[in-house]
């Protein structure tokens, strides 16, 4: 689709769900389902950046996900080590940079740390927009860990009170990203469960019923379309509406 004349947003989110259910829906195993979402985002991501995107998160592996058997997260942990790296080669030659949010620590095994500290350094320098992939990702850990390094530098004098700003204080977060505008959750599902939640604060959403392995690139002219009907107000009003 020609996207000339519409709103393009900077910074998409999407959490990628629905990978279970789409390969039940076939007969497939749910680790079936985890590499076709996953090998999905690599379409997905190159038409989205296509578009003039400049930013996009996305959900891989949130906190709660190492609830589920040892079997699945022993699986999906092998999926990001070989996904990431064939990632990492898309974005260095689409220019994108690659960063991580989330815990890069135990109970992530050290070869997927190693993964993603590789990637990033890889790709620090590209210019061309910004793939941030949320692994053993928490919103409240993101909201606490910044809590934490913000405290310290209080304790240790290098910080003061009056410097903590709701401009500043998004330095700390796991990434320093511009807020998201626009938030895809595939799969139905009509909730965050965790995602971003200090960047989402004036983001629209949209909960499209298909499950992520299917959400391909009409899926996403849908969602733009969405978008641009949308009426951001930021909690102002109207231009016309003024009636008081
Ligand atoms: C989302 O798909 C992917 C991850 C959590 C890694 P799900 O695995 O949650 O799929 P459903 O929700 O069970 O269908
Ligand atoms: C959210 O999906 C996490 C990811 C997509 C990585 P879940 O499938 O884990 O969320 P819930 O459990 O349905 O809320
Ligand atoms: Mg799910």
């Amino acid at each position: 689709m020609d996207y000339e004349g519409l709103k393009i947003p900077t910074h998409v989110g999407i959490i990628m769900d629905g990978n279970g259910r789409w390969a039940k829906e076939r007969g497939m195993t749910r680790s079936q389902g985890h590499e076709a979402g996953f090998e999905n985002l690599k379409k997905i991501s190159k038409y989205i950046y296509s578009k003039g995107i400049k930013v996009l998160s996305i959900y891989a592996f949130s906190t709660e996900n190492f609830k589920r058997s040892k079997e699945e997260v022993d699986f999906l942990m092998k999926l990001f080590e070989h996904k990431f790296k064939e990632y990492s080669n898309q974005m260095k030659e689409d220019n994108i940079k690659v960063v991580f949010s989330g815990k890069k620590a135990h109970p992530l095994p050290d070869a997927v740390i190693a993964v993603m500290k590789e990637i990033e350094e890889d790709t620090k320098d590209k210019t061309g927009g910004i793939l941030n992939i949320c692994v053993n990702y928490g919103g409240h850990l993101e909201i606490v860990e910044a809590t934490k390094k913000i405290s310290a530098l209080v304790r240790d004098g290098k910080l003061s009170l009056e410097d903590i700003t709701e401009e500043s204080f998004s330095h700390y977060l796991f990434q320093d990203l511009p807020p998201i505008d626009f938030l895809i959750r595939t799969s139905g599902e009509v909730r965050i469960s965790n995602f971003m939640l200090y960047q989402l604060s004036y983001a629209e959403m949209y909960f499209p019923s298909i499950y992520f392995p299917a959400f391909d690139e009409a899926s996403f002219d849908d969602a733009i379309l969405i978008y641009n009907k949308r009426d951001r107000r930021f909690g102002g009003i109207k231009d016309e509406n003024t009636n008081h």
